[in-house]
């Protein structure tokens, strides 16, 4: 039997709910320059513009629902025996939606808002602007509760730690260009974790991988959590 099952996944597990992945052919980041939408800079620069792209996010992921991959995973969790915890780099709700609960959103959330001055964290309103202020100190810069690039991402020791007790690592609809999160197969693996990569494609990462798994991850999921319940 697998005992501790760590999940990473990434955009590509919420691919088929409508939402749109980063890297990929029209993917978010060939429509938009992540330096003026994604970093702390470019929200300096420019807030209206950054508030507009996640509320358009924050819109499209209220409308999507979870799809069967979602769904597989929070099964797994139910029906394994052993811990399995899901480390996502998505800001989506669709796991808790699906039904998970032992997640861990790496990236931060789109339902959260975070005051930029005093870090105070809230409930994100619909529709978020520049003079949204702070509940707690009162400052103008409200901002989405999401990690940046050039920001860290959240919940890095308790990652550490699942990784380092892991006995499978699986990796799901991630491209493998974004650290740290493209690491966390070496670290399982150097720890004795069995890995898995289940992807549309290889990613950059495959070759490290003890096994791989392609296609899209509404089929290719729901499968490969049944075989694992019967193992
Ligand atoms: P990417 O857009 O980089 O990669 C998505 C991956 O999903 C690619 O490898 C695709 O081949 C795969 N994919 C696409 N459709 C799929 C499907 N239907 N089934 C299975 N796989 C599919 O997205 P991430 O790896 O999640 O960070 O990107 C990582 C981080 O980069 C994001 O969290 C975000 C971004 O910049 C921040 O914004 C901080």
């Amino acid at each position: 039997m697998t005992g501790k099952i760590v999940l990473l996944t990434g955009a590509g597990i919420s691919a088929e709910s409508g939402l749109g992945t980063f890297r990929d052919k029209d993917g978010l980041w060939t429509q938009y320059d992540l330096n003026d939408v994604a970093t702390p800079e470019g929200f300096h620069r420019n807030p209206d513009l950054v508030l507009s792209f996640y509320n358009a996010r924050r819109k499209n992921a209220a409308q999507a629902s979870p799809n069967a991959a979602h769904f597989a995973l929070a099964k797994l969790a139910q029906e394994h025996p052993a811990e399995v915890v899901i480390v996502t780099q998505n800001v989506d709700s669709l796991h808790e939606r699906a039904g998970s609960t032992n997640v861990l959103h790496m990236h931060g959330h789109l339902a959260g808002a975070l005051c930029h001055a005093c870090q105070t964290r809230w409930d994100a309103p619909e529709i978020m602007t520049k003079s949204d202020a702070c509940p707690s100190c009162g400052a103008k810069s409200t901002r989405p509760d999401i990690v940046w690039f050039g920001e860290i991402p959240y919940y890095m020791d308790e990652i550490w730690e699942h990784l380092a007790t892991a006995d499978l690592f699986v990796a799901i609809g991630t491209s493998g260009e974004v650290y740290p999160a493209a690491d966390f197969v070496q670290i399982a693996a150097q720890a004795g974790a069995h890995t898995v990569e289940i992807n549309l494609e290889p990613s950059a990462r495959v070759s490290d991988f003890a096994e791989t798994c392609f296609g899209p991850a509404s089929e290719v999921v729901p499968n490969w959590v049944t075989s694992e319940l019967e193992r």
